[in-house]
């Protein structure tokens, strides 16, 4: 009987796609995927620490499996990501039943330090600093058969004083380009049709050997035939080129969406921040965005609550919703990370002025949205259906701007591009009616 193996995946879209590459590795090694925790062999826990919460999680997790891990002496409990990074053998202090902890990037390697983990009790596998051929994973086990994540470069030379990511995926690296696109031109020949590019600054992309720009790569992209879908996130505003702008104006199969982390509206604190860009030069770019001859849907990440943050501050990013009227907004409260610039900074918002301003932006945010999704009543658009809904209606799919639209149809549709009219709205997702073309 083959080893059964249960991952259990927290935070990004890195992460996500970290899983399917552990998946791929522990599959390719003989385990088999196991229909819950209680079936499992193994468990991974592959996890994030972008804010405290997400660390907390993984300790309550792991606090939850300790019972399991009693009664079952030969479970292999391994914690592996940014957390496991981050926190190290503090882990192992606080869940001692713990085999096996590993960094970002270990999913080549997962099926060793599992067997080690079980022989000798712990395996450890933290990062030190990976060589670009790293990034190159042979075996990855996709979720979902029409839309494939892959990575373009992985960690960050940027210095937000905020951001524990450079500490824990480590310096920038980045992929061939000629690799990457021999990867995207396979999975166009398996019948996918979305790629979604990952980087945690994907648009300092840049193949020196080549000469392939980030804007060069999508064009490249977009050229495979096949390909009708690309997406990235997430893009630096001070990485965003006119030469990026212009390649997703002139192809369609770049989707007409950009994530464009702000974090911000005071110049301020985007200063304290070390963000590299002011209020201004961050709106000069929205502009150019805003004034494309295509129409392309803006998102944005907010932190509220950082160190000397002032009511005035906070103004500031309120009148940049009201001005750039972002399609949508992830917003959180600031959590000083350990290592960072900011955590040496007095943490001076208290949790209930952050707790306030958080809501004052959701409610702000929604308002737009509900006004911005109202005016796409009785538009015909294209949807890639993508699962059933968890609403009433039968299935949910999204626009290539990005929207969630909710709509009636049969199941076979999942996978496929459909036409929808749109007949309702949420501030959260569209209503429509699918076209059958075939009637
Ligand atoms: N506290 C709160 N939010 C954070 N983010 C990153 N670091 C922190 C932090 N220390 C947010 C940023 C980033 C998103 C992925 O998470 O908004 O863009």
């Amino acid at each position: 009987m083959p080893k059964k193996y249960f991952i259990e995946t927290f935070g990004c879209q890195m992460n996500d796609l970290d899983s399917e590459k552990i998946a791929g590795n522990l599959l390719h090694n003989g385990m088999a995927p196991a229909d819950g925790p209680e079936q499992a062999d193994i468990i991974v826990l592959n996890t994030c620490s972008v804010r405290d919460k997400a660390v907390q999680k993984v300790y309550t997790r792991l606090g939850e499996l300790k019972q399991l891990a009693s009664r079952r002496k030969d479970l292999v409990v391994a914690v592996v990501g940014c957390m496991a990074q981050l926190e190290g053998e503090k882990i192992l202090k606080r869940a001692p039943y713990v085999n096996v902890l590993a960094g970002p990037q270990k999913g080549a390697v997962m099926s060793d330090l599992i067997e080690q983990g079980r022989r000798e009790h712990p395996a450890i596998g933290l990062r030190s600093d990976e060589i670009p051929e790293s990034l190159e994973t042979q075996y990855i086990l996709r979720q979902n058969p029409w839309r494939a994540s892959v990575t373009i470069s992985e960690g960050c030379n940027r210095n937000c004083s905020f951001c524990i990511v450079p500490i824990t995926r480590g310096q920038e690296r980045t992929r061939k380009s000629t690799d990457i696109l021999r990867e995207i031109k396979d999975l166009a020949s398996k019948g996918y049709i979305e790629i979604f590019l990952l980087g945690q600054t994907v648009n300092s992309y840049m193949d020196r050997v080549e000469q392939v720009s980030f804007a060069g790569l999508l064009r490249r992209i977009a050229a495979i035939q096949g390909i009708k879908r690309i997406r990235f996130t997430s893009p630096h505003p001070n990485d965003f080129t006119d030469e990026l702008l212009e390649a997703m104006v002139v192809c369609p199969q770049i989707c007409n969406q950009i994530h464009l982390p702000v974090q911000s509206g005071s110049t301020r604190i985007l200063r304290a921040m070390r963000r590299g860009y002011s209020l201004e030069s961050y709106l000069k770019i929205i502009s150019k965005i805003q004034s494309a001859s295509r129409s392309i849907a803006i998102s944005t990440d907010i932190i509220v609550g950082f160190p000397s943050e002032t009511e005035e501050d906070f103004q500031d990013t309120l009148s940049l919703l009201d001005e750039v009227q972002y399609d949508s907004v992830f917003s959180f409260k600031y959590s000083p990370r350990p290592y960072t610039a900011a955590f040496n900074l007095l943490d001076d918002v208290s949790d209930e002025e952050k707790k306030g301003r958080l809501e004052i932006v959701q409610k702000r945010q929604k308002m737009i949205q509900i006004r911005k999704n109202s005016t796409y009543l009785g538009l015909r658009l294209e949807v890639l259906v993508e699962d059933k809904a968890r609403s009433r209606v039968s299935l949910a799919g999204r626009t290539s701007d990005n929207k969630i639209v909710n709509f009636d149809g049969p199941e076979k549709l999942i996978g496929q591009i459909i036409q929808v009219e749109i007949a309702g709205f949420s501030p959260n997702s569209l209503k429509g009616i699918w076209i059958d073309s075939s009637v």
